[in-house]
C-alpha cells in the first residue's frame, strides 16, 4: 500500500523508508516512551507511532532504514496517522522495489540516447559519448543515477531522463531556430553536462544520498574530471573541442552563486544552461506537486524555487 492510499480506518501493510525516528516520552506516563516515525515512499510521507516494544524497536532501526510495516491507520488532529503493530527490516528485493523510478521506460530512453549520438558528426565527440556508453560500470551508473537528491528527477533513471530532455531540446532548437550553432556540441553537452552526478550521488538503500566526494567537490567539478579522463584516452582529441565541452559542463549552472565554475561564454553553453534550468524546474514542479498535500489550488511554499506553485 502506497502512502497516498492510506486513509483513516485502513489496514496498513507495506514497505516504507523511515524518514525520521524519534524516541518520545508518553504524556500520560512519563516513565514510558513511544516512537514517532515518518513512513515515506515515492508518493509522500505519513506520520506513524509505535507504542509497543519501543526500546527494542528503537535500537534495531535507524532513520533511513527501509522497513516492512503492519498496522492500522487512524486520524489524529485531522491528519492520517499509522499505529504500527509489526515492524521488520525489508529484504534487498523489497528495498530495490521501493526505489523511485523514472516514469519513462528505460529501454526507450536508451534507444533515444543512441539515436541522438547518431546525429553527432564530429568523430571525437561521438567517440567520447560512446566511451560512456560502452563502459559497463559508467553506463550502469549513468542510467541508474537520479537527476538530483530532492528537487528534480530524484529517482532511478532521472539523470538519463534529464540529460535526454536537454540534448533533445537543444537538437530541436538547432533544427528549427538556431541552425548557426554547433549541433554536435549541443548534443554532447546536453548528454554529458551532469555526468559528474554518477560520482556525486549514490543510492543509500532506496534513497539518493551525496557521496563524500559529491559534497566536497560537487558534480560540476567531478564532471570535468571524468571528461578530462575520458578525453585523455582518445588519441588526437582536438584541444579546443576539449575546452569547449568542458566549458559546457563547467558553466551549465549559469551563475557562480548556484554552482557554476564560470558563466556560459559561448552560445552553445548559454543554450545548454537555459535548457538545464528549464528542465530541472519543470521536473521540480512535478515532484513538488506530487508530494504536496496542501488543499486548494496552491502548493506549500517551495523554498528552493522561492514561490508557491499553482496546481489548479
Ligand atoms: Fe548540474
Ligand atoms: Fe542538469
Amino acid at each position: 500500500m502506497k502512502v497516498k492510499e492510506i486513509t483513516p480506518g485502513a489496514r496498513v501493510e507495506g514497505v516504507y523508508r523511515l524518514s525520521y525516528k524519534d524516541l518520545k516520552q508518553k504524556k500520560t506516563n512519563v516513565d514510558e516512551n513511544y516512537l514517532a516515525l515518518g513512513l515515506a515512499d515515492d508518493t509522500g510521507e505519513v506520520e506513524a507511532k509505535a507504542w509497543e516494544n519501543v526500546e527494542e524497536l528503537n535500537s534495531s532501526f535507524q532513520k533511513g532504514d527501509v522497513v516492512k510495516i503492519e498496522g492500522r491507520a487512524t486520524s489524529w488532529k485531522g491528519n492520517v496517522q499509522v499505529v504500527v503493530e509489526v515492524m521488520s527490516h525489508a529484504s534487498p528485493e523489497e528495498i530495490k522495489a521501493l526505489m523511485p523510478r523514472s516514469p519513462r521506460n528505460l529501454e526507450t530512453m536508451e534507444k533515444e540516447w543512441l539515436s541522438l549520438v547518431e546525429q553527432v558528426e564530429n568523430e571525437y565527440l561521438k567517440t567520447l559519448l560512446m566511451k560512456v556508453w560502452n563502459d559497463p560500470e559508467l553506463r550502469e551508473a549513468y542510467c541508474s543515477a537520479p537527476g538530483g537528491i530532492k528537487i528534480h528527477h530524484p529517482y532511478v533513471g532521472g539523470l538519463l531522463e534529464h540529460s535526454l530532455a536537454i540534448a533533445k531540446g537543444a537538437y530541436l532548437l538547432w533544427c528549427k531556430v538556431y541552425p548557426d550553432l554547433n549541433k554536435d556540441l549541443l548534443i554532447a553537452g546536453g548528454l554529458l553536462h551532469d555526468i559528474g552526478k554518477v560520482e556525486e550521488i549514490f543510492w543509500k538503500e532506496s534513497q539518493p544520498e551525496y557521496t563524500d566526494q559529491g559534497r566536497l567537490m560537487g558534480h560540476v567539478m567531478l564532471g570535468g574530471q571524468i571528461l578530462a579522463r575520458l578525453i585523455g584516452e582518445i588519441e588526437g582529441f582536438p584541444p579546443e573541442l576539449s575546452l569547449k565541452i568542458q566549458h559546457i559542463v563547467a558553466s551549465h549552472h549559469g551563475e557562480p552563486e548556484v554552482g557554476a565554475a564560470q558563466r556560459p561564454m559561448f552560445k552553445e553553453a548559454v543554450l545548454i544552461h537555459f535548457l538545464d534550468e528549464m528542465d530541472s524546474k519543470l521536473s521540480g514542479f512535478d515532484v513538488f506537486i506530487q508530494k504536496d498535500n496542501t488543499e486548494g489550488n496552491w502548493t506549500a511554499y517551495h523554498r528552493w524555487f522561492e514561490r508557491y506553485i499553482y496546481k489548479g
